[in-house]
């Protein structure tokens, strides 16, 4: 069955069974997001049966988290390579990402570039044929309306991301600001993300052009689909 509301059913098994790959000694990526939470919880209880890893967070969620479920910590600013990344994304086509969802995207592709095996945990409402969901593009908030007027000029419509739970804007655990651009289908994703990393005020974008090495996909069913 077709999952159309990202059930929690099947981000669980996608989180899950990506968070069973893990083995004694890694040094391992948290994602962030509620997908990637399901794989810090099932390593948390892998760690109280003895497995022995640390983890490194993406945000300030994931490392709250991964404390509170007992996954030891390293710092980013300490390691130089992870053995595998675990994280979720906000669609998936042809191997390629949109993230930053959760506005973690920038802190989040420098954990996942540096592993040697980057899993992307979705539930099947993630999948599809041509990525069309907005990019968050995380900027400096100096900088927010020159490189929203650069967006337009590359055919986007960026939008200043707002806070849910409070008035103003959603600010990123960097200090910075997000404008979420929406492109329509992005056909050619790698000369899209050439061109926003180009732009002088952006920090990252949430384009992640031929970085994942492997995908499980979740259904409500309980099922996973694995593709390298
Ligand atoms: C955070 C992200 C998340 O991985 C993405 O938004 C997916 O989140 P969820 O698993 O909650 O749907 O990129 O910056």
């Amino acid at each position: 069955m077709k999952n159309t509301d990202g059930s929690e059913a099947a981000k669980r098994t996608a989180g899950e069974s990506a968070a069973d790959l893990v083995s004694d000694g890694d040094l391992v990526g948290l994602g962030t997001g509620s997908t990637a939470a399901h794989a810090i919880r099932r390593l948390g209880d892998r760690v109280d049966s003895g497995l022995d890893v640390a983890g490194v967070a993406t945000s300030y969620q994931s490392r709250e988290l991964a404390r509170e479920v007992g996954v030891p910590l390293e710092s980013l600013a300490d390691v130089s390579r992870i053995d595998v990344a675990i994280d979720g994304a906000d669609q998936v086509a042809d191997g390629n990402l949109v993230k930053g969802g959760g506005a973690a995207h920038t802190r989040e592709k420098v954990v996942d570039a540096a592993a040697d095996r980057f899993v992307v945990v979705v539930d099947d409402s993630k999948v599809a044929d041509v990525l069309s969901h907005p990019v968050p593009v995380e900027v400096l908030p100096d900088a927010r309306a020159t490189v929203a007027e650069t967006v337009r000029d590359a055919g986007g419509d960026p939008e200043l991301r707002a806070a849910e739970r409070k008035d103003g804007p959603v600010v990123t655990d960097n200090g910075n600001l997000v404008l979420d651009c929406d492109f329509g289908s992005v056909t050619e994703p790698a000369a899209l993300a050439r061109r926003l990393s180009g732009i002088p005020g952006v920090l990252e974008h949430g384009l992640f052009v031929g970085l994942a090495d492997e995908l499980h996909v979740g259904d409500a069913d309980g099922g996973v689909a694995t593709r390298s």
